[in-house]
This record gives structure tokens, C-alpha cells and sequence, in this order.
């Protein structure tokens, strides 16, 4: 792999073993992988701090590299850890709290923002044909395919090597050759509220890079899209014709046509009447963005018939718990478990429900694979009809 010198100064140690030990661990993926060289990156998103989903292993790594005095050479933003920020979650436990603010604090104390969210572009927006070096498979798709930006999914070790070091391995999504949508899908009669599902299908489905036909643009349910596509596939770029920008990729000539239509995206989404037992509605997989979270509010609000024991989990970015402050506190008044730089996904449970009814295609694949609890995928409205008690 070609290196530049300044590249090799840092390799050889002269600017200490951790900066060393960073860039070694970026030519090492980046020589397996065949890159020819290392570009520069102007924002890293790291993934994987949640000590639930690490471990030991995982706050050690961090703790070495903080120790070695590092800190960040790019803008770099940091993902959900294990613990609700505000503390009062009745749903998320509060474990292992000690292990998940050290991990915080070695982060923070590098110089990586506290943003504590699976939306990084909330706080940064990617432009069009930008390098970056994003974990979080949401964002990453996130970023390819509605920004135009570049972005291989990165690992968190790697993603974290890169915030020290300001650069990842050229390679992947990095290069327009590698983005050519292959197959085209064409959406029957399928409404932006079931595109949670489709993006479990077409992760199932699809191997290939798609371009989606006939799309509506409402970003909340793409971003549902593209997070599900992610979790059940290995898809880095959906191309979303009409709203990906330009020359940012291209379409195959003989690309394949495929039809898809509700039913077939219905065994993915489960139906509302296998539900019963103990049931949590959860909204925020990815975090809620900022007209998500005013468009829940205002639901809340409007209804007035409460279900004296219904459980409602949002998650939300770290940076909201100041920007909403008072509409957070209204909506824990009225029972609703909002919770701050977490997720149910990488954090604890403190009772496993019978059902959780959730939005996310992304959620319901992780919750029934890593916490074992049955889901259904349902629109926004059905979920906060069903836990107020209006059907
Ligand atoms: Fe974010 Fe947790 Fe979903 S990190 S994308 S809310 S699994």
C-alpha cells in the first residue's frame, strides 16, 4: 500500500505508539482488503461503545488508546452506549452504569463529541462525495445514499482509529466504480408506512446494490428503510432514484427489474392481532430526528383517553435532553419512557415484555435475535392507537 511520508512518521511511532497503533490497525483492514492507499476523512462516527455489546475487552481498548494521550484529529461523534443519560428509565436498565460512563469518559476526554446518537448527521451533515469513516450501519447507508457522501461500514475499532488519525483505507463505497445499483426494484402500491418492512425485505432479498424506482420522499420512513435494509442485509448504498444525489453512482444497463407489493413484505412485518400479553411500543431505531420527535409530541398530546399501564419507550440523541427539555418532561408526565444516548438494542432490559410493537424494521430484527422478544412492525399512528387505548 502506498503510504505518504507523513503517513510513515506516524506508523514508525514519532508521534507516539497510539497514534501508531491507530493507523496500523486502518493499513492492516485496508492491506487485507486490497486499498492501494489511505485517503483523508473530514468526520468519524464511532459505533460499538455500549459496554453491554464490548464488554471488558471493548473499555479496554479505549482505555489504552486514552492513555496513550490521543486525541481527535477529525470531527468525530460517538453512538449510543448502554445507559439512558437521563437516568429514569423504567423500561432500560441502569446497569452496568459505572463501566459505561468510564467508557464515556475516555471518549469524551479524547476529544470525540458526546453526541451519543445513531444520527450523527443531525449534529454534521455530510455533503455530496465527502470521505468519511462512519460505523453504524444505518448511518452509513444513511449518509451513501441520501447525502451522496462516501463511507464504507466501518467497525467501531476502525471508525475510532480513524477519528485519531483523520484517514480510512480507499477502498468500497469510497469509489464511484463501486457504486452501481444492479437490480431495480419497483415498489407495487407499497405506502411509506410499510417501508420499515420493505427494508427487512429487501435486506433479506437483495444481494446486490439496488435503485428504488418509485419511492415516496418522506426522509422519516426512508431512514426506517435504509436502518432495516442495513440490519438484515450487508447493504452500504440503496440508490433511492430521485433523491440520491447525482453522479454519485451509477445504474447498470442490464440491471434486473423487480417487482415488490405489500404482500410480500407482510411476513416480515408480523400482524398487530398476534399480539398479546405484555406489550412496549417503542419509536426511535434510528434515533428520532428533530420533526420525528415534534410529530410524536404533538400525537401525544392531542390524545386524551391514556391506558393507565401502557408502556411507550422513545429514544432519542444525547443533544435533545436540553433542546426539549420541557417537552421531555411533559411526555414523562404522561407516562411515556423517553430516554436519552441509549437504545433497547444495546442496553439491558429491566423486564422482557411478551411483544414489543415498534415502527423500526431495524429494531424488530435485533430485538427478537438479540434479546429474543417477539415484534411487530407497525406505523407510527397504529402503535400510539394501541397503547392509548384508542382501538
Ligand atoms: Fe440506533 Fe440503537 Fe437502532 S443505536 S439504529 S436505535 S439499534
Amino acid at each position: 500500500m502506498y503510504l505518504t511520508r507523513e503517513q510513515e512518521k506516524i506508523l514508525a511511532g514519532e508521534y507516539g505508539w497510539a497514534y501508531a497503533k491507530a493507523l496500523e490497525i486502518i493499513v492492516k483492514v485496508g492491506g487485507a482488503l486490497g486499498a492501494e492507499k489511505l485517503i483523508p476523512i473530514t468526520h468519524a462516527h464511532v459505533s460499538g461503545i455500549s459496554y453491554t455489546n464490548i464488554g471488558d475487552p471493548g473499555l479496554e481498548f479505549i482505555r489504552d488508546f486514552y492513555k496513550g494521550g490521543v486525541k481527535a484529529k477529525v470531527y468525530t461523534t460517538i453512538n449510543p452506549g448502554c445507559i439512558d443519560l437521563l437516568g429514569s428509565s423504567r423500561i432500560i436498565s441502569d446497569e452496568p452504569r459505572d463501566k459505561q460512563l468510564e467508557i464515556n469518559q475516555y471518549l469524551e476526554r479524547m476529544g470525540f463529541k458526546p453526541t451519543y446518537t445513531c444520527i450523527p448527521y443531525i449534529h454534521r451533515r455530510p455533503v455530496v462525495d465527502e470521505h468519511l469513516a462512519w460505523g453504524e450501519s444505518s448511518a452509513v447507508i444513511f449518509a451513501n445514499s441520501v447525502f451522496g457522501a462516501r463511507t464504507n461500514r466501518e467497525g467501531g475499532p476502525l471508525a475510532l482509529a480513524a477519528g485519531l488519525t483523520g484517514y480510512t483505507y480507499y477502498y468500497g463505497l469510497h469509489l464511484l466504480e463501486n457504486r452501481v445499483a444492479e437490480v431495480k426494484i419497483v415498489l407495487e402500491d407499497i405506502e411509506p408506512d410499510y417501508y420499515g418492512g420493505l427494508g427487512l425485505w429487501i435486506g433479506d432479498n437483495i444481494r446486490e446494490t439496488p435503485i428504488i424506482m418509485n419511492l415516496k420522499p418522506s426522509i422519516p420512513h426512508i431512514k426506517l428503510l435504509l436502518a432495516a435494509a442495513a440490519a438484515s442485509g450487508g447493504h452500504g448504498l440503496i440508490v433511492l432514484n430521485n433523491l440520491t444525489p447525482p453522479k454519485t453512482y451509477s445504474v447498470d444497463d442490464s440491471a434486473e427489474k423487480i417487482h415488490v407489493d405489500k404482500e410480500d413484505i407482510m411476513e416480515y412485518t408480523g400482524s398487530l392481532s398476534d399480539i398479546q400479553g405484555e406489550v412496549i411500543g417503542y419509536i426511535g431505531c434510528p434515533h428520532l430526528d428533530p420533526f420525528e420527535f415534534e410529530e410524536l409530541f404533538n400525537l401525544i398530546k392531542t390524545h386524551e383517553k391514556l391506558k393507565k399501564d401502557y408502556k411507550l419507550l422513545v429514544s432519542i440523541p444525547r443533544i435533545y435532553a436540553d433542546l426539549y427539555r420541557d417537552e421531555i418532561l411533559f411526555l414523562k408526565k404522561r407516562g411515556v419512557d423517553v430516554v436519552v444516548g441509549t437504545c433497547p438494542i444495546v442496553s439491558i432490559l429491566r423486564d422482557k415484555p411478551d411483544y414489543i410493537v415498534t415502527n423500526s424494521g431495524k429494531a424488530a430484527f435485533y430485538l427478537k435475535r438479540l434479546h429474543g422478544i417477539d415484534t411487530v412492525v407497525a406505523p407510527l399512528n397504529n402503535i400510539i392507537e394501541i397503547l392509548l387505548g384508542d382501538q
